[in-house]
């Protein structure tokens, strides 16, 4: 739901039921995220290519579902900013830059994407509220995506519903994919350590779950 807020209410790209006709170049910072994956699968499914995705260890995650023949490309944070910035301004070949998907919003990527996105007019989402984020030129138009929002105001709740039951069609149909799970042991006994996990940047295109029927000294149901 955060990946359909962002893209399609913040950054106002055409829905899935009315797909674009014309190249439309689209930055996914964090593509092997849970969110940059879902960015992505809705990017596809509104035919909005090139798809400039910007992942590292996870990469191959993100690689089958690009169409290489539309221009799509992953680039590797890893090999530093100059590189990503470089990376994108090669993948553009020209083309100018009018949207950009911020879904890590931290370690330098709004400044890396800021370098290339269309200084008067250019349309930059990001995902971490209450953050100041300094140095977006003044002409770019940002915005920070709220998944709660869809809980807040009726036309934002008429989104919300229209886009959880599109979702669940995507999953039962196959176009839409659920990002790797890892269930964790001992169930809130292990939120400790996958909390760390992701502070040290340990999750790699994997979301954690915990079955709270797991955690030591509670009792199942039927249980005595
Ligand atoms: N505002 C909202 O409503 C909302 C809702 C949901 C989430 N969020 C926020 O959105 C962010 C993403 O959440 P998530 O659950 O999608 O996270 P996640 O899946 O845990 O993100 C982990 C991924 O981030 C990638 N990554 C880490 N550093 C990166 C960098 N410098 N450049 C590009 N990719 C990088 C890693 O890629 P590799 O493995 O490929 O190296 C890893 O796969 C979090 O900050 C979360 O708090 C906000």
């Amino acid at each position: 739901m955060t990946a359909a807020v962002g893209l399609y209410l913040r950054l106002d790209l055409p829905p899935p039921w009315h797909p674009a006709t014309t190249p439309t170049p689209l930055i996914i910072y964090g593509a092997s995220s849970a969110v940059g994956f879902y960015t992505l699968q809705f990017a596809l499914r509104s035919n909005i290519h090139p798809l400039i995705c910007i992942a590292g260890r996870a990469q191959d995650h993100v690689k089958p579902h690009l169409d290489a023949s539309k221009g799509d490309t992953v680039i590797d944070y890893r090999e530093g900013d100059e590189a990503v910035v470089k990376g994108i301004k090669d993948a553009l070949k020209g083309e100018k830059l009018w949207y950009a998907f911020d879904a890590v919003s931290e370690k330098g990527s709004y400044q890396n994407i800021c370098q290339v996105l269309e200084p008067q007019g250019g349309k930059i989402t990001l995902v971490l509220p209450g953050k100041e984020y300094e140095g977006i030129p003044e002409g770019v138009e940002n915005s920070v995506t709220r998944v709660g929002c869809v809980h807040g105001e009726e036309a934002d709740k008429d989104f919300g519903y229209v886009f959880f039951r599109l979702i669940a069609r995507g999953l039962q149909e196959g176009w839409f994919r659920a990002q790797p799970q890892e269930v964790v042991p001992g169930g809130l006994g292990g939120v400790q350590q996958a909390l760390e996990n992701l502070k040290a940047g340990k999750a790699s295109a994997v979301k954690y779950v915990f079955r709270i029927g797991e955690t030591e000294g509670v009792k199942r149901e039927g249980s005595l």
